[in-house]
């Protein structure tokens, strides 16, 4: 009987053929997930009734979809965050969870510089202007000798701070698990959680969403940034409570926001989008050619490894 992997997440070797390969090198046989309609659980159960493996976007894999889905080894998600699926009841069905660590990191520190840059200069209503017939005067900000707050730093939070010398920000880092010697060694200065959110003229999230760091960017929090300040959230939208953003925003306490992720995706709360001083991208920051190809690759190798030896690349449980 061959080997069955299911592919949902719309973007798997979509620029490029080497993810498909490594699954047809190993012999396994493909299912592609239709994505035009919203995954349901009940759809998603039906899709891995008889399946090996899973690559997944953001889908959330409940202990529902799990339990419906005794065939299933190994999930390997698209990218790195695997907040939406539950590990726990992964662990009971003994289903092994992978990720994608390091393969998108470039992508979206990229994403995270160009949307300071797109605030900082007003490129979304100038643009905007420009094709009403509206030749305005817009003055702007500098990056230069800016302070970045980083709330994070792993892969990406030091990929943006690598970028932000080119700017000669003064860029400082909160992350409670980076000791001091590695945030100096990324070019950042190490600081505390209120240092960070009070000096910074752009603060830029990259840290994980958990139980601890849900809506740890709230009310309390965005008032004591500087209401010249800029908000930069590429990493998850449960991060920031997107209520007390609206209304902060709203109200001129802070200077604007680039958002790439929604606590709900799409997002069902739309005024945030029709804000002027907002910049939107619908999760993008991992959408490069190379990174969709780098991230491919290593969620198939996952599955491969997974299933062929029982350790996959990147385990998460
Ligand atoms: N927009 C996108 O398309 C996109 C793509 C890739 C990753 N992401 C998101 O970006 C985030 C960062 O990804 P990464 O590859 O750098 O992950 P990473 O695991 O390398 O880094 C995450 C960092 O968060 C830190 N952290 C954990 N709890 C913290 C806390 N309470 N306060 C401050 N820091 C804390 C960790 O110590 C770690 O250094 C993830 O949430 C991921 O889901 C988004």
């Amino acid at each position: 009987m061959s080997v069955r992997v299911l592919i949902a997440t719309r973007s798997f070797g979509s620029t490029s053929p080497k993810p498909w390969d490594v699954l047809a090198q190993a012999g396994f046989e493909t299912i592609r997930a239709d994505l035009t309609q919203k995954m349901t659980e009940e759809r998603l159960i039906a899709l891995l009734d008889d399946v090996d493996g899973a690559i997944i976007g953001a889908m959330p894999m409940t202990a529902r979809v799990f339990e419906g889905a005794p065939k299933l080894k190994v999930v390997s998600t698209h990218g790195v965050g695997f907040d939406h699926v539950d590990l726990e009841a992964a662990a009971r069905h003994g289903v092994i969870v992978a990720n994608c660590p390091g393969a998108n990191d470039q992508a979206v520190a990229d994403l995270a510089i160009g949307l300071m840059v797109c605030l900082a200069r007003q490129v979304v209503p100038a643009n905007r202007d420009l094709r009403n017939g509206e030749w305005k005067n817009y003055q702007g900000n500098e990056l230069w000798k800016k302070t970045l707050g980083l709330i994070g730093l792993g892969r990406i939070g030091r990929a943006v701070a690598r970028r932000a010398g080119g700017f000669d920000m003064n860029v400082l880092a909160y992350d409670p698990f980076v000791d001091a010697r590695q945030a100096e060694a990324a070019g950042t200065r190490p600081a505390s959680f209120d240092e960070v959110i009070s000096s910074a003229d752009y603060l830029s999230l990259h840290l994980v969403l958990n139980d601890q760091t849900r809506n740890i960017i709230g009310k309390k929090e965005l008032e004591r940034m500087k209401p010249s300040a800029f908000l930069i959230n590429t990493a998850r939208g449960g991060l920031v409570d997107e209520d007390a953003l609206y209304t902060a925003l709203e109200a001129g306490k802070l200077a604007g926001a680039a958002l790439d992720v929604f606590s709900e995706e799409p997002p069902l709360e739309q005024g945030l989008l029709y804000l002027p001083n907002v910049v939107a991208t619908p999760h993008i920051g991992a959408h490069s050619k190379e990174a969709i190809e780098r991230v491919g690759v290593l969620a198939a190798q996952n599955v491969v490894q997974a299933l062929q030896t029982g350790e996959p690349v990147f385990r998460v449980v």
